[in-house]
């Protein structure tokens, strides 16, 4: 029997999974990364940790293998997106990484607007200067941190710092490299406008390949490997999760909830202009590329509110009592803008809020009204979508929204559309899997391969009551975001 493995480095946890030449999958590990948050709005990981990680994840799936470890032909990987890490000359790792959800880079947004013109950066780019992306926490580190920024000679994403270190081989792959605010779309490459007006010489850019581009073997014995596994270049984790899923030609619609969420769409060429309201970046699948909505704080909301009001307590016990509460959650509504937002409102200082406290609610309320603003909150992605011509009447779901029948029902009666949950859910690893699997030759195309492995399980449709409750609590919940706003601004100043 031939294998692949599928490693979806994500910002909780580095997941690793195996699957066989039908897509089965005979062994999966998660081990949990810790994340660092020295002031409000920074987040920041150690790249040692995501190899030391990786390398166990590995090694336990390979020691468990009942087979030779030969039979594992193929490894590629899906990597949470944006995240800088500096490398100097010998590639080493110059600071630890700053990640996607990292919003302390508004005033470096700001000066890319000014070097580079708003215009000329979403004709090039096809992307808004946002907080999140790369460029922006690159020149965080050129105007605060110059001593590191002057040791710093080139950069790469999360996903390929690890690929590196098991390969030897470093490079980055355009499905990662469109969120990094420095990639030509249309021409799929480095854009020497951006470079030039930001002040970066372009050799500050590593060589692009594509997503299904083999880039060495695994070298590093310590993962349980052989060194004739083919280590295929993966891709960003929402391009991952849309292979993963089969969102591989036009019409096909993935919601998936995992500690940020995103609303995504299949599109076939980069020629479009969506004037930087949704992010528009490369597929894995060659060539392809996909509009997205993105929730910043998902089930990040929910796992917070866990964390901070029950503990220790598992999660099946923490969501039992929400189907007892009613939609609209007596009356109690949640924004999820715990560490600010991407889309619609692209703000990196407004925060949270529940609204509409009563003396009567109880925990499930509150629990119910987190999963519901989450909902609310990719519905105005897909109305987005909606609004500019896009038929969503179909959505797979997959990560943790799909985990809860509950969750999965409520999408339903919020987005107002059929949902889908796969037999295997396993979104951003599967994909990796499938990218493997690919690169190694065991299909013609990601399709053929998606036709293969993945299977539809369940449908849930919209109860038309709940469809139009869901409406009217929609429109209030669209209001709350301008009426915080200010206030949240306000408020900054405390967040210490
Ligand atoms: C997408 C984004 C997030 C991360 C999560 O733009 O920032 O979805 O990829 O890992």
């Amino acid at each position: 029997m031939a294998y692949t493995v599928g490693v979806d480095l994500g910002t909780s946890a580095v997941k690793a999974l195996v699957v066989d030449r039908e897509g089965q999958i005979i062994d999966e590990v998660s081990r949990p990364l810790s994340l660092s948050q020295p002031k409000s709005g920074w987040s920041e990981q150690d790249p040692e940790e995501w190899v030391k990680e990786t390398v166990e994840a590995l090694k336990i799936l390979t020691d468990r293998l009942e087979k030779d470890v030969s039979e594992i032909e193929g490894l590629s990987f899906s990597g949470q997106m944006h995240g800088l890490v500096l490398l100097d000359q010998k590639y080493n790792v110059v600071r630890p990484a700053i990640l996607w959800n990292d919003t302390r880079t508004t005033e470096q947004c700001q000066e890319i607007y000014e070097k580079v013109g708003e215009k000329k950066l979403l004709s090039i780019t096809k992307n808004p200067a946002l907080e999140g992306f790369t460029l922006p926490k690159i020149l965080w580190v050129k105007e605060y941190e110059p001593e590191n920024f002057r040791r710093a000679m080139t950069f790469v994403l999360p996903k390929d710092y690890v690929r590196y270190r098991l390969t030897g081989e470093l490079c980055m792959e355009y499905s990662d490299a469109a969120g990094t605010l420095l990639l030509d779309i249309e021409n799929k490459d480095w854009s020497t406008e951006v470079c030039k007006a930001v002040g970066l010489p372009i050799s500050f850019c590593p060589p692009l390949v594509a997503s299904t581009n083999q880039t060495g073997t695994v070298t590093l014995t310590e993962t349980g490997l052989s060194r004739n596994t083919k280590v295929f270049a993966g891709g960003a984790d929402n391009a991952c999760g849309a292979v993963g899923t089969g969102i591989l030609r036009e019409g096909k619609t993935l919601c998936s909830i995992g500690t940020s969420g995103v609303v995504l769409s299949y599109e076939a060429d980069a020629g479009k202009d969506f004037g930087g309201e949704a992010h528009y970046f490369y597929h894995a699948a060659p060539d392809a590329l996909y509009t997205m909505g993105v929730t910043l704080a998902a089930g990040y909301s929910l796992s917070w509110f866990k964390d901070v009001f029950a503990p220790g307590e598992e999660f099946e016990d923490f969501l039992e009592d929400v189907e007892e509460v009613p939609p609209g959650a007596r009356g109690l509504l949640f924004t999820p803008y715990i560490a600010g937002e991407r889309t619609p409102h692209a703000d990196a200082t407004i925060r949270a809020t529940f609204t509409g406290m009563d003396s009567s609610h109880r925990r499930e309320d509150f629990v119910r009204a987190v999963m519901e603003g989450i909902t609310f909150s990719l519905n105005e992605s897909i109305e987005m979508f909606r609004k500019n011509g896009k038929k969503i009447d179909t959505i797979i779901s997959i990560g943790g929204g799909a985990k809860n029948e509950e969750w999965l029902q409520m999408q339903a009666d919020i987005f107002n559309a059929t949902i889908v949950k796969l037999k295997s859910e396993q979104g951003p690893g599967m994909g990796a899997a499938m990218i493997a699997a690919y690169g190694c030759g065991w299909y013609d195309t990601l399709a053929d391969c998606a036709d293969s492995f993945l299977e539809e399980a369940e449908y849930f449709e919209p109860n038309r009551e709940r469809v139009e409750t869901y409406k009217r609590l929609f429109s209030i919940y669209q209001k709350v975001y301008h009426q915080t706003e200010e206030l949240s601004e306000e408020l900054k100043d405390f967040r210490k």
